[in-house]
């Protein structure tokens, strides 16, 4: 059975992972507005990825006896002055959320809620590899800097699922 702390904590952890799967969503509508079809296909699968993992704390805390709630969500933002400034933002946000995750392991040792951590180990690893896809790709950014034919060959490989590097969870 859950604790009443652990429980609220989930909670939050769904709230932000159901907040990051709209600031993607809003990030893919730009992308497609700005005519970068290959970013806005990487945006919405990664929407759906974050809807995926709201999906799993969700299940996980009524598994175990707990309450979960469907959160109020807030405005995302919707306009971004570049490429390389939205996935600034994705890194960004993406750190936040492992600062979170590690928050909550932290939570569980303490309670020694040792099912909730391993369940939480899963996102550990996802953590790092978003945080990982997201430099890479700002890192190449970077290089293009205002090379149009370099934006329009980045926005191509994403179309062809050249971010991924390999499919994730
Ligand atoms: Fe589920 Fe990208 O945090």
């Amino acid at each position: 059975m859950l604790s009443k702390a652990l429980n609220k904590a989930l909670n939050k952890q769904v709230q932000l992972e159901f907040e990051s799967s709209n600031v993607y969503l809003a990030m893919a509508s730009w992308a497609e507005q700005e005519g970068y079809e290959g970013i806005a296909n990487f945006m919405y699968l990664h929407s759906d990825e974050e809807r995926m993992h709201m999906l799993k704390i969700f299940k996980y805390i009524n598994e175990r006896g707990g309450e979960a709630e469907v959160p109020a969500l807030g405005k995302v933002e919707h306009k971004y002055k570049s490429v390389v400034d939205m996935f600034t933002n994705v890194l960004k946000h993406e750190v936040h959320v492992s600062s979170e995750i590690n928050n909550l392991v932290d939570s569980c040792l303490k309670e020694k809620d040792y099912a909730t951590h391993n369940m939480l180990q899963w996102y550990v690893a996802e953590q790092m590899e978003e945080e990982r896809l997201a430099r890479t790709l700002l890192d190449k950014l970077k290089l293009i800097g205002n090379d149009k034919s370099g934006i329009y060959m980045f926005d191509r490989d994403l179309n062809s699922g050249g971010g991924e590097g390999g499919e994730k969870g």
